[in-house]
């Protein structure tokens, strides 16, 4: 009989050996939370694709800030729905838009509360796309201005820091530019830099009504199949003034995210999107899978890969997991 000379058995035992040599860990304070917030009071939605997620009218903001903070989970990020939509997504820069209510309410009652933003005008459209057409098409130079407008407008309402998702070139250094300009020049940037034209968007469509009424969002989002092209969109945000890079969706995208932790020293994020929820909810759901033990392994699997941040639907059911201490 030959015994194996080395037995990574052994350190395995017990769940003292297995935390003790634990490589990977989460914690909820790297977990941003996403918020959709709609006008109205006493609002207090379901997102039908999207279990356990609610659409928030402005005055349910504080509690559910609160709510987050009890369990270790100190950012949140805003996506709204405008009351109006037009062709120049007016409702994204608007001094008393939906985002900046939500942003002075959230600031003036939680102030510890830290508010991210997304900075992208698909919501604010009655077109559905991320930015101003010209024709058919989205209108890449005339969509940065509305941007770094929007952003502003965001910082001025109290926000901690923008997070633009509409995959513009040179969004990044008009931002950083405005708010610089502006005095706003401690409010960091998180780009989504590597944001690709996925599937996993559906359920959050629903959610934001956002969907492109015309075409898809592929002449701007990136292909699936590209991952040298994500290190340049990552190097572009970078010389831009990125303080954060993010990669989205997180799952299907982990070798995106291993890439990029190894080759910039920027912090980095990943965004596990709707879709990727809403699969772990409904197989959870029919009993198929363990939801809960899916989410912790989806969870730490990004943490793995390489991501510093996760903006995860599961914020608070996960923190509420890990402060249990399970
Ligand atoms: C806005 C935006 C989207 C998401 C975040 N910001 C939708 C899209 O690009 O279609 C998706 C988030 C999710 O699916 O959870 N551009």
């Amino acid at each position: 009989m030959v015994f194996p000379e080395f037995r990574p058995r052994r350190m395995r035992r017990t769940e003292t050996f297995r935390a003790m040599i634990r490589e990977t860990r989460l914690v909820p304070e790297q977990m941003i939370y996403p918020l959709f917030v709609l006008p109205g009071k006493g609002l207090r939605q379901e997102v039908a694709s999207m279990p356990g997620v609610f659409r928030l009218s402005v005055d349910q903001l504080a509690k559910e800030a609160k709510d987050c903070l009890a369990l270790g989970v100190r950012s949140v990020i805003l996506f709204g729905l405008p009351e109006k939509k037009d062709g120049l997504g007016s409702g994204a820069y608007a001094k008393n838009g939906i985002i900046q209510q939500a942003i002075r309410e959230l600031k003036h009652k939680v102030p510890e509360m830290t508010v991210v933003t997304d900075v992208c005008l698909c919501e604010y459209t009655d077109h559905g796309h991320c930015g101003c057409l010209a024709g058919h098409e989205v209108d890449n130079d005339a969509t940065l201005e509305l941007l770094a407008k929007t952003a502003l407008s965001h910082a001025q309402a109290g926000a901690d820091m923008v997070a633009p998702s509409d995959m513009m070139d040179g969004r990044v250094s008009e931002i950083r530019t405005a708010l610089d300009e502006n005095s706003f020049h401690m409010v960091p940037i998180m780009s989504y830099a590597v944001k690709y034209a996925s599937a996993f968007y559906g359920p959050f469509r629903d959610a934001a009504e956002c969907a492109p009424q015309f075409g898809d969002r592929r002449s701007y989002q990136m292909d699936p199949a590209n991952s040298k092209e994500a290190l340049r969109e990552a190097t572009l945000d970078v010389e831009e003034g990125a303080d954060i890079l993010m990669v989205k969706p997180a799952l299907a995208y982990l070798d995106i995210i291993s890439r990029l932790h190894d080759e910039f020293d920027l912090p980095v994020a990943a965004y596990q999107v709707s879709g990727e929820y809403a699969m772990i909810k409904a197989a959870a759901e029919k009993g198929w899978i363990d939801g809960e033990r899916v989410m912790a392994e989806s969870l730490i699997a990004i943490r793995r890969a390489g991501a510093d941040i996760i903006l995860t639907y599961f914020a608070k059911e996960m923190a509420k997991l890990l402060t249990e201490g399970k």
